[in-house]
């Protein structure tokens, strides 16, 4: 799995510490990315050990490392809906977590006590925001690497095909820039899980996230896009020397 930012040492501290969370008779939804790969080999090692847990995973890539690392699947639609029992915990990567004291004062008052996420380098962030966001406990697994004061990456957006020069023009007009995503070997671009599009879209820095995320989830076209506000409750950071847990 391709492995970004920070050193794979802190994202593993991250991941074991996050999975270290999980309790008996979980839903445990599984993130996307270097770092949610290392939680997902260190629950299929305490499901080894006998941890009795039942799996959601947010892609093709999670979900094949969740059969090899021994861990019972559920599909999304069998642990939700109104008879079911709902996902207990997701356990996600982020690209950028953002710490900064606006997020603070957004979040004061509330229970929802840490940062917004830019999410989807691995174009995986549709079905990552369904698990992530169902869940009871949505913990992030990070290095400092993606820690931030203010969100400042373009936010990959997943069009559908058809639509991708509309999405561009609508980017634009929100004052942004939208760069059709390729492949790195391949002569053509990432089509994601679901048979769409990405688009990143540079939009600098991003002072109020909400409002952005407002505007890309009403453009026709866009099925999602990778800003992730108010979401985490958790977010678990692989350092040198340990881990810092955030929440
Ligand atoms: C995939 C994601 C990943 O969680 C994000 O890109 C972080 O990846 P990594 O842990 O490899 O740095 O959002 O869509």
């Amino acid at each position: 799995m391709k492995t970004s930012g920070g050193s794979d040492a802190m994202k593993r501290r991250a991941g074991e510490s996050a999975a270290e969370t999980v309790d008996d008779g979980d839903v445990v939804g599984l993130g996307t990315g270097s770092t949610a790969a290392h939680a997902i080999r260190a629950i299929g090692a305490r499901v080894d050990g006998g941890l009795d847990v039942r799996g959601v995973a947010t892609s093709f890539a999670s979900r094949e490392l969740a059969v090899e690392a021994g861990i019972p699947l559920r599909d999304l639609d069998e642990v939700t809906g109104p008879d079911a029992g709902g996902i207990d915990v997701a356990i996600d990567g982020a690209d950028r977590v953002a710490l900064g004291d606006g997020v603070a004062d957004r979040v004061r008052g509330t229970d929802r006590v840490v940062g917004d996420l830019i999410k989807g380098g691995g174009g995986a962030h549709a079905r990552e925001k369904l698990v992530d966001s169902a869940a009871d406990r949505f913990v992030v697994v990070a290095d400092p690497s993606k820690e931030t004061e203010i969100l400042d990456r373009p936010v990959p957006v997943e069009v559908l095909p058809s639509a991708r020069g509309v999405v561009a023009d609508a980017v634009r007009a929100a004052g942004g820039e939208a760069t059709l995503r390729r492949a790195e070997r391949k002569d053509g671009p990432v089509v994601t899980d679901n048979g769409n599009l990405l688009l990143d879209c540079e939009f600098g820095e991003i002072p109020d996230p909400e409002a952005l995320a407002t505007t890309l989830a009403t453009t026709p076209g866009v099925l999602e896009h990778g800003l992730f506000v108010g979401l985490a409750d958790e977010i678990h950071v692989g350092t040198a020397e340990g881990v810092r847990i955030l929440e």
